[in-house]
């Protein structure tokens, strides 16, 4: 399973990778906005973090617009893969950057069919928003199974990139289904690795060491 970091903080980015977490990263015009630089300087920034894809996403609702952003953005750094919203005119945009090489991963996703439809156009990932759905209590993690269900059926080569990830549990769970990637906040990685056993067993041994020495 691949872990992407969901971020545009290239301190909390670089920790992550520093701790063999980070196979990829993702950024959004939030995320991006949030962190209070230039969109391209931080975008080339974190390419040169990782080598593993890192997802910038257009803003343009145009299709044809959406290909030249797209164009521009994967010639930023080999390994940008242009994030594109799910909608009729993205998918006339992921048809034709995939026809071109370019790498797309379509974000917004909410539905089985509209996973369907973005694999069908060719994109490289689809990007489930998982704890969007849990909001308004809807089962983010059973459309996450349902789409992979339907991808190995028909042996689709889109990858699935849980996202929206809000706990460690949907980490677990998609883990479990067997989702490709999941990208998280380095938050939640954070939570993934504590366990007040551990702790507890650390202050044990730490304690039972300086006994035995006289401490
Ligand atoms: O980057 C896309 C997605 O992971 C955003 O998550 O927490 O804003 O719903 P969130």
């Amino acid at each position: 399973m691949k872990f992407f970091i969901d971020s545009a903080d290239v301190n909390e980015i670089r920790m992550a990778n520093d701790r063999g977490w980070v196979d990829g990263v993702t950024t959004n015009p939030t995320l991006v906005a949030k962190s209070g630089r230039s969109f391209e300087e931080v975008i080339k920034e974190i390419c040169t973090i990782t080598k593993g894809p890192v997802s910038a996403e257009v803003i343009s609702l145009k299709a044809d617009e959406m290909v030249k952003e797209g164009v521009a953005l994967a010639k930023w750094a080999d390994n940008v893969v242009v994030k594109i919203p799910m909608c009729e005119d993205g998918m006339v945009a992921v048809k034709k950057l995939t026809s071109l090489g370019i790498k797309t991963n379509v974000t917004l996703v909410f539905s089985v069919m509209q996973a369907l439809l973005a694999a069908k156009a060719g994109a490289t990932m689809v990007s489930p928003f998982v704890g969007r759905l849990d909001d308004i209590s809807q089962d983010g993690m059973a459309m996450v199974n349902e789409v992979v269900q339907v991808y190995r059926n028909y042996d689709f080569t889109t990858e699935v990139l849980v996202a929206s990830v809000r706990s460690p549990m949907h980490i677990q769970t998609a883990a479990l289904i067997g989702a490709d990637i999941a990208t998280i906040p380095y938050k939640v990685m954070q939570q993934m690795t504590g366990h007040p056993l551990t702790t507890k067993g650390i202050e044990m041994f730490l304690s039972d060491w300086n006994k035995a020495q006289g401490k």
